[in-house]
């Protein structure tokens, strides 16, 4: 523990990025140490609170609010989720008339017999956006008091990304925001992400939005990855609370750019040549569509999400049988089963709603866990094992308690 009392600005804000670069006070790993960040990756250490210091933010100037004091080292609650799935659904049947396949072996080989997808005038920031609003909706937070957007995606319609869309679409004026790609455990790599800006950087309310559009990227006569995907977004609202109530209880991150060829939407040209000169202007580059050996994925997913998990509840102190509910990525059910019968976890305690949407992504745990909430399986106190898991290959846990 360390106090930091020179590291806060007179409104009481604290720069992570001015206070260790700006000021130059901070050795790495004493910087490392302030944000709870460890040699292994980031740790779950508890912080001291922390008011007053020495710089004004970079754009106070522009901002209205008179922000409260940030205090670091506190824990983070999950108050509020909310999600949005376009309009469009897509049957196992729907797809049979477009390729060589049926409902009986899509249902039977992934239990996905429904999935939504983006049509008319729908955009994924729209359904972002939607997600959420209904997040601080049930947490009863104004989006004035939010203080960083996170969107997790892997298929942003800007490329330079859509979290300051979002920020803007939703009235977050007082936020900042960026995007986060990790893929499927996209989701999961922001709850973590967002929990450390609580601890380590005093924030108060942080949105954490997962949303994907794959089936702008799906190839539709593949039958072999088509009838897999579909577009949807989910968010929580993290919010601070003190350290003894921190509803965050443990997690791993993982990734292994190795199996990067099982799952990937590359790129298809480099920058070109013409007649063996490299050519200039270069040509737009142009992305595949997904490309995936489901065996491989499976295999990988099957084998390294049980660990992830147990990594996560070793860091939380908790057995598996103090988990309420198992909430993994909607990809198949085959995997979600092989993974809870690993852990020994019932099937009453699994989360699964992917027959109604298929594999969503980095919406898919938020979505879930919305649907878990507002359809009250998952109650407040309830112990959540989370787990994402998909292209880089990445993979990750979270061990959270809901409300
Ligand atoms: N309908 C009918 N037959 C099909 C279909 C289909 N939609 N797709 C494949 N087949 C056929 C194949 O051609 C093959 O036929 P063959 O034996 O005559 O060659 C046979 O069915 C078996 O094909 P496999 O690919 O071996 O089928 P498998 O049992 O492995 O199931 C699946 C495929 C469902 C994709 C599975 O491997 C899987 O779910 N993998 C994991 C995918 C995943 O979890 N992705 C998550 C990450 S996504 C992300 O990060 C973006």
């Amino acid at each position: 523990m360390m106090m930091m009392a020179d590291m806060a600005n007179p409104s009481g804000a604290i720069s992570l990025v001015s206070a260790s670069a700006r000021s130059g006070k901070l050795s790495p790993s004493r910087y490392r140490s302030f944000c709870g960040i460890s040699r292994r990756g980031i740790s779950l250490r508890c912080g001291v609170a922390v008011e007053g210091g020495l710089e004004e933010p970079v754009s106070s100037s522009s901002r209205p609010r008179t922000k409260p004091p940030r205090l670091v080292g506190m824990g983070s609650k999950l108050v509020g989720c909310g999600s949005a799935v376009p309009k469009l659904q897509i049957s196992n049947e729907d797809l049979a008339r477009i390729v060589e396949t049926s409902d009986e072996w899509i249902s039977v080989r992934t239990g996905i017999r429904n999935r939504r997808v983006l049509s008319g005038d729908e955009t994924l920031h729209g359904l972002a956006s939607d997600a959420a609003r209904n997040a601080l909706s049930m947490a009863q937070v104004s989006p004035e008091d939010v203080d960083l957007v996170l969107v997790c995606t892997s298929t942003p319609e800007n490329l330079f990304g859509d979290a300051a869309r979002v920020q803007r679409e939703i009235g977050c004026k007082n936020a900042w925001a960026f995007d986060i790609t990790a893929a499927c455990s996209g989701f999961v790599v922001g709850l973590v992400t967002g929990s450390r800006f609580i601890k380590g950087g005093g924030y108060q309310n942080v949105l954490v939005i997962g949303a994907d559009a794959l089936s702008q990227y799906v190839d539709w006569s593949d039958r072999g990855t088509c009838i897999l995907f579909g577009d949807a977004a989910g968010a929580v609202l993290l919010q601070a609370c003190p350290a003894d109530e921190d509803a965050f209880l443990g997690f791993d991150l993982q990734s292994d750019g190795h199996g990067e060829k099982h799952l990937k939407a590359n790129i298809e040209e480099g920058p070109g040549s013409e007649n063996g000169s490299p050519r200039f202007p270069p040509t737009k580059p142009a992305y595949s569509c997904l490309q995936m050996n489901g065996k491989e994925v499976f295999r990988f997913a099957v084998r390294c999400v049980p660990q992830s998990i147990e990594t996560a509840l070793d860091e939380s102190g908790l057995p598996p049988s103090s988990v309420n509910w198992l909430l993994l990525h909607q990809a198949n059910q085959r995997i979600i089963d092989a993974v809870a019968t690993r852990l020994q976890i019932s099937a009453d305690k699994v989360i699964s709603n992917l027959a109604n949407y298929g594999n969503t992504s980095a919406a898919s745990i938020p979505l879930a866990l919305d649907e878990a909430v507002r359809g009250g399986l998952i109650r407040s106190g309830d112990v959540i094992a989370m787990s994402g898991f998909g292209a880089g290959l990445t993979w990750g846990s979270a061990i959270v308690r809901w409300g």
